[in-house]
């Protein structure tokens, strides 16, 4: 039987999906890099390292502003890729690619089963997304991340540390909930058997990364 998913069907997942909050996602992330969204995600493509030609997937790409940051970096013999579980993230993203004239394939689905064969990718980029789901989600998340990753292929994690107490602000708040310590994420992917290679603060807000490769 096929299964015909339409454009607006969002797909069953247990994690928290953007829908209604997708038309102020950009101002979010604008409020929260200070109005530096380019050179955050300028210095997110620096950390995974992507060269011209890879192949690489952005999972929970909301708008899809790293993906086309990364589409820049690999060049016109790259790929690239972004899902996400909202109808309405993966819309934003259609649309900015084209008014940036920049090739990539946006397509709702969920991380935990995602739509690509074993060993097709080169690079995996998963950010600001692992703490929208719940434990279980997570790790079949990332085992699923493992199984798309080619041999020596690689996955770059970001995501919020426990902001302190004294913090104040509407994006403190928002992430007092919503966050996932290093540790944590650490310990997720080198259970799904993946090798955990760097990981350190990004220098923005309380945002770490975790870089692991696939043997
Ligand atoms: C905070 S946003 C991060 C977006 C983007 N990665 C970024 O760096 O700005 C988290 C995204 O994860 C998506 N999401 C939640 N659960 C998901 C799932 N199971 N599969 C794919 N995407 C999911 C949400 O819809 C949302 O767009």
């Amino acid at each position: 039987m096929t299964t015909t998913l339409r454009d607006d069907a969002a797909p069953a997942t247990k994690g928290q999906v953007m829908r209604s909050s997708a038309r102020f996602y950009d101002l979010m992330v604008w409020l929260l890099t200070f109005g530096r969204e380019r050179s955050f995600r300028e210095r997110l493509v620096e950390l995974a390292r992507l060269q011209p030609g890879e192949s690489v997937l952005d999972v929970g790409c909301g708008t899809g502003t790293l993906a086309i940051a990364a589409k820049r970096r690999v060049g016109p013999r790259g790929l690239v890729h972004g899902i996400d579980a909202s109808p309405e993230m993966i819309a934003r993203a259609n649309r900015k690619a084209k008014k940036e004239g920049v090739d990539v394939t946006f397509r709702t689905a969920v991380v935990e089963a995602l739509p690509f064969p074993d060993r097709q990718l080169d690079v995996v980029l998963s950010t600001l997304m692992l703490h929208h789901l719940p434990r279980p989600t997570r790790e079949e998340s990332a085992r699923e991340i493992r199984r798309v990753l080619k041999p020596g292929g690689r996955v770059l994690a970001v995501d919020f540390g426990a902001p302190g107490r004294h913090r104040k602000g509407i994006i403190s708040h928002l992430h007092r909930r919503g966050h996932l310590s290093l540790d944590k994420v650490v310990e997720l992917l080198s259970a799904s058997g993946l090798t955990v290679v760097e990981s350190g603060a990004v220098g923005v807000r309380d945002l770490h990364f975790t870089i692991a490769t696939a043997q």
